[in-house]
């Protein structure tokens, strides 16, 4: 069982990452294998609507997606982690979610488990939310839930609280990764 993070942040070891690794590190406790994509290290171009995916379910432009493809069709459950950008997700999440195009093609991602992980500093949190949960549905993934964090400077998540009623951002990543780490297990035995 393998859970792959994707941190959407320019930010190195900013407030996604930090939450991310809090998720990842329950899902290893829970027994799955973990691995994280930082889009602060990679360089993933817009989708240049070429549309040959349409005709071979792959992506023709040759950047860091393609070890991400990989990743993502090796993974049995996907958190997508990223900041609020002016309320919706940055423009690092939004180029993999469009070059991810060429996975629904296959309906590669279909049945995989998704998690939504958002940091903001103050608004925009439960629609970039929906946003990603919107995305992964379209992509045929099965929602295990997600969290958001509040911070502005890298580290005030590890203090800041989560969206829920009396839950920190540290907390409520715990409980993502955990809930999406069982519902893979879940959905395999
Ligand atoms: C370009 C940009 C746009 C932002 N837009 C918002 C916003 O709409 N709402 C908000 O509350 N915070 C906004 N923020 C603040 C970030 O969401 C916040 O600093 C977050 O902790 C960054 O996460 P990171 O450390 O993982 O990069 C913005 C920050 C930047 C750089």
């Amino acid at each position: 069982m393998k859970i792959l993070g994707i941190t959407c942040s320019p930010r190195k070891n900013g407030n996604t990452e930090i939450l991310m690794r809090q998720a990842l590190k329950a899902a290893g406790m829970e027994g799955c294998e973990t691995e994280m994509f930082r889009m602060s290290e990679k360089d993933v171009a817009p989708c240049d609507a070429c549309q040959t995916c349409f005709e071979t379910g792959g992506c023709i432009v040759q950047d860091d997606m393609q070890e991400l493809y990989e990743m993502l069709e090796s993974a049995d459950g996907v958190i997508f982690g990223t900041p609020v950008y002016f309320g919706s997700v940055s423009a690092q999440g939004k180029a993999i979610m469009d070059r991810m195009f060429a996975l629904l093609q296959r309906r590669a991602l279909k049945g995989k488990v998704a998690g939504a992980l958002v940091v903001t500093r103050r608004v925009g949190a439960i629609q970039t939310r929906s946003l990603i949960y919107s995305f992964c549905i379209a992509q045929g993934m099965i929602v295990a839930g997600g969290a958001i964090g509040y911070g502005r400077e890298i580290g005030d998540v590890l203090t800041g609280v989560g969206g829920g009623i009396d839950m920190s951002a540290m907390e409520e990543s715990r409980v993502l990764g955990v809930s999406v780490a069982q519902l893979v297990k879940k959905l395999q035995s």
